[in-house]
């Protein structure tokens, strides 16, 4: 159930020694992990998996992604689909994708052309399935009624439940498996990070709203949690984390990105043990309302953000976030305010800009 993803490789959580990560693959397969997922866009870790683990390529399964233009842009046409699947298939040194998925959703695309290549791949041999990436449910659907995915991946935490809601009625009726990624809330439940803490420049910690000043209380209220259940059963935060999800209908895989071995040994025993039914029930409780207190939160400081005359790069993004995760606006609307605040440079004015303009629009439906 646990596949070890290398998305540490792009430099998302700090520079990382591909020595290490090296090591860790070894280990790994030595330890029975047989899934590993990366990406073109994870540094060199489609080339690092294609030359270590090479000599073990008959014992496990390789995923990778697509879909993703030169420029890193999403780009889902079926040339980019067939000709990144052809070039991953050079950097991982293999004839065979086990799983193949279009990273992001490319709204230029018809979902059609997208899958024609996909479909190819798959009746050449040459991908076994293919998966959906960061994707809206309604893309989801669009791509299950013209075609033929086998998983979906998101974000599934005790520190993030509202994807997984999102999708739990209808994985079954598609047939679909579900991928967990930040499962250890980017390494947040490992205890080790504290409001001090500074990431360095590049790590998206900086800027995830999981990681705002003004969730910190919430989020070390989750973490103290986790830490007095798994006292109970001689395990770490990290560990509880990786055996609930783990226990959520539905969840064939758990991808965790540790760049160590130790890590990575920390998180195999979050498997392979149960907690007694009535401190499963109480931790489901306990999540349920946390998720529904960060609901609240967000949804107080959003409006407080928004009110401001100055607003910071930081802030204004978890207001984009904070009116996605509830659904007060669409995928198509946010991801154009994140392209937009990317292309702002962080300068004041665009912030501002973009401050008024969606206050005007959603301030009232902040306010419930
Ligand atoms: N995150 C995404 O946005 C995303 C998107 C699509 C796909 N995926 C796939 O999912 C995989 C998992 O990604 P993730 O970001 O969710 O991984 P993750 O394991 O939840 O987060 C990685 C971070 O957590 C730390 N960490 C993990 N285990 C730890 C432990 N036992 N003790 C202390 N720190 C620990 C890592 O530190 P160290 O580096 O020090 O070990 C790293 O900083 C990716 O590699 C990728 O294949 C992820």
């Amino acid at each position: 159930m646990l596949g070890v993803g290398l998305y540490s490789l792009s430099g998302a959580y700090g520079k990382k020694d591909p020595c290490e990560v090296k090591k860790m693959l070894l280990k790994a397969v030595e330890f029975g992990v047989d899934y590993f997922d990366v990406a073109p866009l994870y540094g060199e870790a489609e080339e690092l998996v294609g030359r270590v683990l090479k000599p073990y390529r008959n014992k496990i399964k390789v995923a990778t992604k697509g879909g993703i233009a030169k420029s890193g842009k999403p780009d889902g046409s079926y040339r980019a689909i067939v000709d990144g699947c052809k070039a991953s298939l050079k950097n991982l040194q293999t004839g065979f994708i086990d799983h193949f998925q279009v990273h992001f959703v490319d709204p230029e695309t018809p979902v059609s052309e997208t899958l024609q290549g996909l479909e190819e791949l798959k009746s050449q041999g040459l991908i076994g399935s293919y998966g959906l990436g960061h994707f809206s449910r309604e893309k989801i659907e669009e791509y299950c009624h013209l075609g033929d995915p086998s998983s979906i991946l998101f974000e599934a935490s005790p520190l993030n439940t509202k994807e997984y809601k999102k999708y739990q009625d209808f994985w079954r009726e598609k047939g679909l498996s579900l991928m967990a990624m930040g499962v250890t809330g980017r390494g947040f439940l490992s205890g080790n990070i504290s409001r001090k803490t500074t990431f360095p420049a590049g790590d998206i910690r900086n800027r995830d709203p999981l990681f705002h000043p003004e969730l910190g209380e919430w989020r070390l209220s989750v973490l103290q949690k986790l830490k007095s259940v798994g006292e109970e059963y001689g395990k770490t935060p990290i560990q509880v984390a990786i055996n609930w999800v783990s226990g959520l209908p539905g969840i064939d895989r758990i991808l965790v990105g540790p760049s160590s071995w130790a890590h990575l040994k920390e998180n195999l025993d979050g498997l392979g043990w149960e907690m007694g039914e009535r401190d499963k029930e109480e931790l489901n409780g306990f999540i349920q309302r946390k998720n529904l207190e960060k609901e609240q939160i967000s949804r107080e400081k959003a409006r407080f953000f928004l009110g401001k005359q100055v607003v910071g790069f930081r802030d204004l993004l978890f207001v984009i976030e904070t009116l996605y995760s509830l659904d007060l606006i669409g995928e198509g609307e946010a991801h154009k305010f994140f392209r937009k605040m990317l292309q702002s440079d962080e300068k004041k004015e665009k912030l501002e800009e973009m401050r008024v303009s969606i206050c005007d629009r959603y301030l009232e439906k902040l306010i419930k």
